[in-house]
């Protein structure tokens, strides 16, 4: 079966670590001591293939680095570094041009302005598809060059305290980031720029999909220690995470938070700072505006910070002092580096150049999908959203049972949205969606107002646990 790099969630944690093996490889076989995180020369087992990279965004590292990795294993690569000089500035939809670029390469790697559009591209093309940045979700790739780096570094991913600073809201590369810590089970220290913290459905997922759930300041042991760190909230996974399951709940994670405690040592030291920039092309007039924290060796003077290493997937601003470059703690450039090596490993393990890295099947989803075409998703990000892709592309959404209703998360850009309604297509009758559903029968419809449900002929019933139409969020 084909496989495809989206979100991170397309790798099982067994993938990671055997495609930093082969990343690991090729830096032993191709780099020289002088220059020990920089690949060069050949190694040509991918000589009869060819990459296209379809960049709808600006980018340096991540295309070039695709692009030399390609090089390096002996392929060709067609290279769309500009919008404007493709047919998308005609009005070609993103299934039309990935049904025509299959013809001409052998892996596709997008990156484009749209939450979820390379999802859609991966579903309309026979070739394999990496996500090499969609809007505001998710940058996987950048996130395996960030894990090889630490685990490179510090040795193990395990009980890391990484410290997340800047804008976590808009910046796709925590939101894959994030993911990956808390499945090795780092520890996630958010630090976000003021109104710039990591967005709900990330938290949500956090602790539904990888048990990595919220310890309060308060329940951090000894606050002495972290009266320095002004941080309110770190995420963590607990050492034996519980069985994941579709019903699991907020009671569940709830009672898991309750229990979970940190050792009062636990934050005194930080072994990284993964630093990111003000995403200034995704925001609203009125977001932006307010002052942007800086690193800096001033910053990183305290004790706790004395084996830091300091990250950042650049470009840099003015978040990043100059002043740290020559810093042993500094690891940006080689980070950078490493996305050859890393970019090396995936398209030989995508193109079945090396076998035994990436299972046949893609790990298996949790969640059954909901295909009715009841309700938009609520971000105006989505790709499912955009008036050009509208005419084939319908919203749709991965069914997750709550504590005591049912919520709806985008297939395509992970938004999450609770219906107010919910009922079966064969009763055409709807409930307020404010009860634990014990079983999911496959006929579920949801309507985001009772006058989409009263249009469709469907009728309002009461239950036991109250027959209130709730609101959408
Ligand atoms: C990042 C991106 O494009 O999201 N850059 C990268 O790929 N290394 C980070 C950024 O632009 O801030």
């Amino acid at each position: 079966m084909r496989r495809d790099l989206i979100t991170l969630d397309d790798l099982t944690e067994t993938e990671i670590q055997a495609l930093f093996g082969l990343a690991e490889d090729f830096l032993q076989r191709m780099t020289s001591p002088d220059h020990p995180h920089r690949i060069r020369g050949r190694d040509p087992i991918a000589q009869d293939f060819v990459l296209a990279t379809l960049f709808y965004e600006a980018s340096t590292r991540t295309r070039f680095s695709f692009e030399a990795a390609m090089l390096r294993l002996g392929g060709e690569v067609l290279s769309s570094a500009d919008p404007k000089t493709t047919s998308a500035s005609k009005g070609e939809t993103m299934a039309d041009t990935v049904r025509v670029v299959e013809n001409y390469a052998d892996l596709i790697v997008i990156r484009h302005p749209w939450e979820g559009a390379v999802r859609v591209a991966a579903e309309y093309t026979d070739v394999p598809v990496i996500n090499a940045g969609d809007g505001g979700h998710e940058h996987p790739t950048q996130t395996l060059c960030d894990l090889f780096t630490l685990q490179r570094e510090k040795g193990t991913l395990k009980n890391l305290n990484v410290l997340l600073w800047g804008d976590l809201k808009n910046g796709r590369t925590v939101h894959s980031l994030v993911y990956g810590l808390a499945r090795f089970g780092a520890r996630i220290i958010p630090m976000p720029a003021d109104g710039l913290g990591l967005p709900d459905h990330v938290i949500h997922r956090l602790s539904r999909d990888y048990d990595c759930i919220p310890i309060d300041k308060k329940d951090m042991g000894d606050t002495r220690v972290l009266d320095e760190l002004p941080v309110d909230v770190v995420y963590v996974t607990p050492e034996k995470p519980h069985q994941r399951s579709l019903f699991t709940d907020v009671g569940e994670v709830e009672d898991k938070h309750l229990r979970t405690r940190l050792p009062s040592n636990a934050l005194a030291k930080i072994d990284a700072c993964y630093v990111t920039r003000l995403q200034k092309e995704r925001m609203s007039g009125n977001e932006a505006g307010g002052e942007y924290p800086m690193v800096d060796a001033k910053f990183l003077k305290g004790r706790r910070y004395k084996e830091s290493s300091v990250m950042h997937p650049l470009p840099r601003v003015s978040e990043l002092g100059y002043d740290l470059d020559d810093d042993r703690r500094a690891v940006y450039f080689k980070q950078a580096a490493y996305g050859v090596p890393i970019r090396m490993a995936l398209i030989a393990a995508i193109l079945k150049l090396k076998q035994g890295i990436l299972a046949e099947e893609p790990p298996h989803r949790l969640h059954p999908v909901y295909r009715e075409r009841t309700l938009p998703c609520p971000n105006p990000q989505c790709v499912t959203c955009q008036e050009s892709e509208q005419r084939y592309l319908w919203p749709r959404f991965w069914i997750v049972p709550v504590a005591n209703s049912v919520l709806l998360r985008c297939t395509f850009c992970e938004h999450e949205i609770t219906p107010a309604l919910v009922g079966t297509a064969s009763s055409k009758t709807v409930h307020a969606n404010t009860s634990r559903l014990e079983s999911l029968p496959t006929d579920l419809v949801f309507f985001a107002h009772e006058e989409s449900a009263r249009q469709a002929g469907y009728r309002f019933e009461s239950t036991p646990s109250g027959g209130k139409y709730s609101s959408s969020k």
